[in-house]
């Protein structure tokens, strides 16, 4: 089988996350800015679209080159071999990126591309006139750095953190491999409780009962590499049926619980969508009255944030009580996300560790404080 140069990408400050779970797949990796390199064949493209938690998307590397011109790019373009990749019907959206790089136009880089494969698949597959682009899609992109260009086909499609099982609604909730990040920040492995007491739509709680049940989040969706006309068929079948036999159903308790319960009747619909209803734990409770006999767990919450002045004094008011009741429960791993930079001293206590996270364009710390284990 043919082995291809592939790499993950993911948001800023979980390289290393996507790493470590494509190193426990079984891959040796590479790691740059927003990319994680490793080598596969098909089978490696299935496996780690399914598999992977916490990363965007999965791309095959086709090609690196050095780009100072558009001549230059042009013909580096035109010299691969498309017609191997697109059939002649093939929608090929090309997206352009450029930085730090003398060909800085992101407009004009595109369209050099584009047009470099519109002009070798006519002259391969001899036609005069238009490509219909009506056929599937394969996306594509070239990705300046530095006057290196990458040209990359995009096996995912809809980004990875789209599994499939949200219903939408109002609020604001962590994109599921963000949250699937966070979780595999934290020692959790199903086999200890998980608390999330500051749920909303249960993003959290439904990302932990997915891993303690060793769930793919991906087993329910569509991969852009499905339609792919080279792409063999059998595996993403075979993958998911391999999958499915490794589910497992006994894991420790996971709780989830808010102070609203309108929200948790959305964090329900989530659960039952992605088949964890009967794995969580649901309960409508205000942070302050919270409390648990479970030891040695996780927490993980991502409490308001109090971005506007008005909500401040309540956001802070939250995490008074959080230090109130969460604190006590020192043989619990706590990791909390918010994007208050005064968020430790309401909660009454410096973190062990900090780590940088954007949230969209919202830079947010994950405050984490280690636990004393009983
Ligand atoms: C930022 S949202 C959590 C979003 C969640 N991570 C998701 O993905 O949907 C914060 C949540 O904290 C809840 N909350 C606010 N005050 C609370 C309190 N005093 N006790 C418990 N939950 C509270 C809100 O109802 C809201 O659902």
């Amino acid at each position: 089988m043919k082995e291809y140069t592939l790499y993950a990408t993911m948001g800023a400050g979980f390289e290393s996350v996507v790493a470590k779970e494509l190193n426990n797949l079984g891959y040796k990796t590479s790691t740059e800015n927003g990319r994680v390199f490793f080598k596969g064949t098909q089978e490696d493209i299935v496996k780690t679209n399914l598999w992977l938690r916490s990363a965007d998307r999965v791309k095959i590397l086709l090609k690196e080159f050095k780009a100072t011109s558009f001549d230059q790019l042009y013909d580096e373009v035109y010299s691969y071999d498309w017609a191997e990749l697109l059939p002649v019907d093939a929608q090929f959206p090309v997206k352009g990126r450029s930085v730090r790089s003398k060909l800085h136009s992101e407009p004009d880089v595109q369209s050099i591309v584009k047009k470099a494969i519109v002009d070798k698949l006519t002259d391969q597959y001899r036609r005069r006139g238009f490509l219909p682009e009506s056929g599937a899609e394969y996306p594509l992109d070239i990705h300046i750095y530095k006057d290196v260009a990458r040209l990359s086909l995009d096996t995912t499609g809809q980004s990875l953190f789209k599994r499939g099982y949200r219903v939408e609604h109002g609020g604001a909730p962590l994109k599921e491999n963000f949250a699937a990040g966070l979780i595999e920040l934290t020692p959790f492995d199903g086999t200890h409780p998980f608390i999330d007491p500051m749920t909303g739509s249960g993003t959290i709680a439904i990302e932990a009962a997915l891993k303690a049940k060793n769930v793919a989040p991906g087993i329910w969706r569509k991969f852009a590499f499905d339609n792919f006309d080279w792409f063999d068929k059998k595996l993403h079948p075979e993958l998911v049926e391999k999958a499915k036999a490794q589910e497992k159903q006994d894991h420790a308790p996971i709780l989830a619980s808010d102070i609203d319960q309108s929200i948790l009747e959305i964090a329900k619909v989530n659960a039952h969508n992605a088949g964890v209803l009967q794995d969580i734990k649901f309960k409508q409770v205000a942070v302050k009255d919270f409390s648990t006999d479970l030891e040695n767990g996780v927490i993980i919450a991502n409490p308001p944030y109090g971005k506007r002045l008005k909500d401040r004094e309540a956001a802070e008011k939250i995490y008074e009580e959080m230090g109130q009741t969460l604190r006590r429960l020192s043989s619990f791993s706590q990791y909390y996300l918010t994007s208050d930079p005064q968020f430790e001293k309401y909660f009454g206590a410096k973190a062990t560790k900090k780590r940088k996270f954007y949230n969209g364009n919202l830079r947010t710390d994950y405050y984490q404080y280690w636990a004393n284990k009983r």
